[in-house]
């Protein structure tokens, strides 16, 4: 029973795991920001955020809490959202389950959820239908939006999209199927900046034509082999353990496609059933008790109702 004294929940909003399928750097900003063309779904394994009706401005609680503790209000992106967007405030908790900088978007899941969840609190609701019609179009919001962290709009939107530009630059992807995934953190934390510094090359090739559908998890294994993450090589030389990890996955006879997310050091396993992805879960969890590793899916593209005249 609830204590009298205990914060009641009153709304609450998923903050998905992020997960770069494919990452090409293309290019260099004269700021200093890579240029893009990455395949991103979201998972069901995730964040989450709850408005609770007392308390601070942002409680956490969860199993990396202890890893967002250190950083200053001023630095966690939850509160930044709330402040940069004008949103109401409110007392949050978040339940921290995702790994923190792991290559996930976990931070901008958070932003992302805070900013869905305010806008709705103040009775704006962000309709995500409007918003994969018309993703972010460009104006204040989606450049406060993006300011915020070059992930924060994908998040917001949080449907498999092909991402341009530094990433805000989002296209639907349609025919993506529903995929079983394992992802796996070695327990080092790598950081972007140092990742992207150790870049050898920044002219890489856009990813190839993207098929209308993807008929199964296996045929868009087929089409990654022709992809690649080009982070992955520069943060293995940061943190070997990704690779260890990713030999891990490999090891597994019915692994699809094994690579890292993001800048890492998480990394995802592609299964061709949720049963096979629960199995290697298990078996990698119980190789490496200290490391993260998760049986999740995530969801495919969900058909538009048609557009009515
Ligand atoms: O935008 P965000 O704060 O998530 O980016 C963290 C760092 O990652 C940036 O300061 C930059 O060094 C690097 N980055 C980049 N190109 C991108 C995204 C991030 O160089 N497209």
């Amino acid at each position: 029973m609830r204590s009298a004294d205990e914060a009641r929940v009153l709304d609450a909003e998923d903050a998905p795991a992020k997960i770069n399928l494919a990452l090409h750097v293309t290019g260099r900003r004269p700021d200093g920001y890579h240029e893009l063309d990455s395949l991103v779904v979201f998972a069901t394994a995730g964040d989450r955020l709850e408005r609770l009706d007392r308390g601070p401005p942002l409680a956490l609680a969860g199993r990396f809490a202890a890893e967002l503790e250190t950083l200053a209000p001023a630095d966690n992106l939850v509160l930044k959202a709330v402040a940069a967007l004008g949103l109401p405030p409110a007392p949050l908790r978040l339940d921290k389950r995702l790994p923190v900088a792991s290559g996930l978007g976990g931070g901008s899941a958070d932003a992302a959820a805070a900013i869905r969840l305010l806008a709705r609190s103040a009775g704006a609701a962000v309709d995500p239908g409007a918003a994969a019609r018309r993703p972010l179009a460009p104006g204040p919001l989606a450049d406060e939006v993006r300011r915020l962290g070059a992930d924060v709009p994908m998040c917001l939107l949080g449907r498999p999209v092909r991402a341009g530009g530094i990433g805000e630059r989002l296209a639907l992807l349609p025919g993506l199927p529903t995929l079983p995934l394992v992802l796996v953190n070695p327990g080092a934390a790598v950081s972007t900046p140092a990742v992207f510094a150790r870049l050898e090359r920044r002219d890489n090739p856009p990813l190839p034509d993207l098929p209308a559908a993807f008929a199964d998890a296996a045929a868009l294994a087929a089409w990654l082999a022709a992809t690649r993450n080009d982070l992955e090589a520069p943060a293995i030389a940061l943190e070997p353990s990704i690779a260890t990890a990713l030999g891990l996955l490999r090891s597994r006879g019915d692994c699809l496609a094994a690579r890292m997310s993001g800048s890492g050091a998480t990394v995802f396993g592609l299964f061709p059933d949720e049963p096979a992805a629960a199995r290697a879960a298990a078996a990698i969890a119980a190789a490496r008790p200290d490391w993260w590793v998760v049986a999740t899916i995530a969801p495919g593209t969900v058909a538009e109702p048609a557009a009515t005249a």
